[in-house]
């Protein structure tokens, strides 16, 4: 059947098809092969790029006098570059352990489930190990590893100094966020960091208390009337001369407390730390005593204060025998054959 004569022109004829199908075929090869060819060369570009785009939010940094840079972040999840919500510093000191890798890991797990921007800031007593530099890049969660410049093995006030070199750090670089002391050993809901990035000044909460030993706690911290602090829950009869009764945990509050002090008009101009020479049980009050002036200044969280959002845990176990970097080499002395 005779074809109309526009529709030869509108559809090709048959030679015409497969000699464009098989350039267009040609084409396709060639372009897939080029980019699988290339691929590695494209990851390792894009890795570059989020390691620079990062280092480059800020001048390089003066040594500062306790704390050192070791590792500017290595790993950057994809959507952190997206800006917008509240930044959160999770301050955790750590050191070389039996359960370190476990509390790492399982913390680790956390912050990744918090929606980004997320800075981790896990500062490392002594010399930067290779162990917990393996572990934060496996993590995903965008880290700095810190270290303190001094030896602080056996140190009673270790966390004491691991912390402050933290706040060097924010301090430094203004880093503009909220900031959390999360220690290692103790257990977090996602919750937590998610009602954190309600807080203006200094938020507080309740923290359930699980250690074993001399510490009859069940409950630490504020009892509120909607956010507003009212009073404190405590049944700690040594630690009754304390100004506020918050956990370590219990607390987060703004960065540019540390650094911006006219902002809020803070009458002090000295630097705000932890001080190493107050008793056992007074190191969080006399911290919070430089960053609020009284309850006005702070505000309950949850509405009602009336919500466990994390725990206090501390187990340890000494001189626990463990394969270094969590890695048998070669097979335990005693193994069961298979029959
Ligand atoms: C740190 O000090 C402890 C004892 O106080 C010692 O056993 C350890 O070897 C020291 N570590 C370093 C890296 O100097
Ligand atoms: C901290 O407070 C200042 C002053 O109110 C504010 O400009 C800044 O956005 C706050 N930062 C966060 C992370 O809430
Ligand atoms: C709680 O706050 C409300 C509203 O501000 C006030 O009317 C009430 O008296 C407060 N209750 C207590 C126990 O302070």
């Amino acid at each position: 059947m005779a074809r109309p004569a526009l529709s030869h022109r509108r559809w090709p004829q048959p030679q015409q098809v497969s000699w464009r199908r098989s350039l267009t075929r040609f084409f396709l090869c060639f372009l897939a092969g080029l980019l699988l060819g290339f691929s590695p060369f494209l990851h390792v570009d894009e890795a570059q790029t989020a390691v620079s785009s990062s280092a480059a939010d800020e001048s390089p940094p003066p040594p500062p006098p306790f704390a050192k840079l070791a590792t500017i972040p290595l790993w950057k999840r994809h959507g952190d570059a997206v800006h917008g919500g509240k930044l959160l510093i999770i301050v955790t000191p750590t050191y070389n352990r039996a359960f370190q890798a476990l509390y790492l890991s399982k913390l680790g797990q956390t912050l990744r489930l918090v929606p980004p921007p997320l800075l981790w800031l896990v500062v490392e007593a002594g010399p930067a190990s290779a162990e917990t530099a393996a572990l934060l890049r496996t993590t995903g969660v965008m880290f700095r590893h810190l270290v303190t410049g001094k030896n602080l093995t056996n140190n009673k006030d270790r966390g004491v100094h691991q912390r402050n070199a933290a706040l060097e750090h924010i301090e430094i670089h203004h880093l503009d966020g909220i900031v959390y002391f999360a220690d290692d050993d103790n257990v977090y809901t996602v919750e937590l960091f998610q009602r954190m990035r309600e807080i203006r000044r200094f938020g507080t909460w309740s923290v359930g208390m699980l250690s074993q030993g001399k510490s009859k706690a069940i409950l630490e911290g504020p009892v509120c009337n909607g956010s507003q602090v009212i009073g404190w829950h405590t049944n700690e009869k040594s630690k009754r001369l304390r100004r506020f009764h918050v956990d370590m945990s219990g607390f987060a509050f703004n960065s540019t407390i540390l650094w911006d002090p006219d902002r809020w008009h803070r009458p002090f101009p000295e630097k705000i730390r932890q001080l190493d020479s107050v008793k056992e049980g007074f190191q969080e009050t006399t911290f919070i005593e430089q960053l609020v002036e009284d309850e006005s200044q702070m505000e309950g969280i949850p509405d009602g204060c009336s919500s466990i959002m994390n725990w206090h845990l501390h187990l340890e176990a000494e001189d626990l025998f463990y394969p270094r970097g969590w890695r048998t080499p070669k097979n335990l002395e005693v193994t069961i054959p298979v029959t």
